[in-house]
């Protein structure tokens, strides 16, 4: 799929963002190597804490359903700029889809392409608990 279909996808997911409390959605389309797109929204709570990050909530229902591949994930905010995760999310990628293309968008014609390891240098990894 292409890095702009994604990106519509991201978009779409965005329209169902629970965000009343920052007023910021924020949507996320995740691809796996088989072929297969989750998407994900952020959703907030009064109690502040328990809000969930759009990106958090595609990889966290694509694992509940056995994926554990992933391709690439869009992220859209609604800033006027490209949405660049959160560092949780970051910790998050790194440790369930380290190989991952982050595509970092605002919308289809403006976007950045990225890897795990530009966002989250010297990283915190499964391998530092062995
Ligand atoms: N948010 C995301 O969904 N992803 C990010 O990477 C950054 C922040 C959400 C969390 C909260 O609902 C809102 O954006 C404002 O922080």
């Amino acid at each position: 799929m292409q890095n702009e279909e994604l990106i519509k996808q991201a978009l779409i997911a965005r329209e169902n963002s629970y965000s009343p409390y920052s007023n910021y959605k924020v949507g996320a389309a995740l691809l796996t190597k088989p072929g297969k797109v989750y998407l994900g929204t952020n959703v907030e709570n009064c109690g502040y804490s328990p809000c969930n990050c759009a990106e958090r909530s595609a990889l966290f229902s694509a694992i509940s359903n056995g994926e554990r591949d992933f391709e690439k994930i869009a992220i859209v905010g609604s800033s006027n700029g490209i949405a660049y995760p959160c560092g949780v999310c970051r910790q998050v990628i790194v440790e369930l889809a380290p190989n991952i293309e982050i595509i970092c968008a605002k919308d289809e014609n403006n976007y950045e392409v990225l890897k795990i390891n530009d966002l989250l240098p010297h990283a915190f990894t499964p391998n530092d608990i062995k």
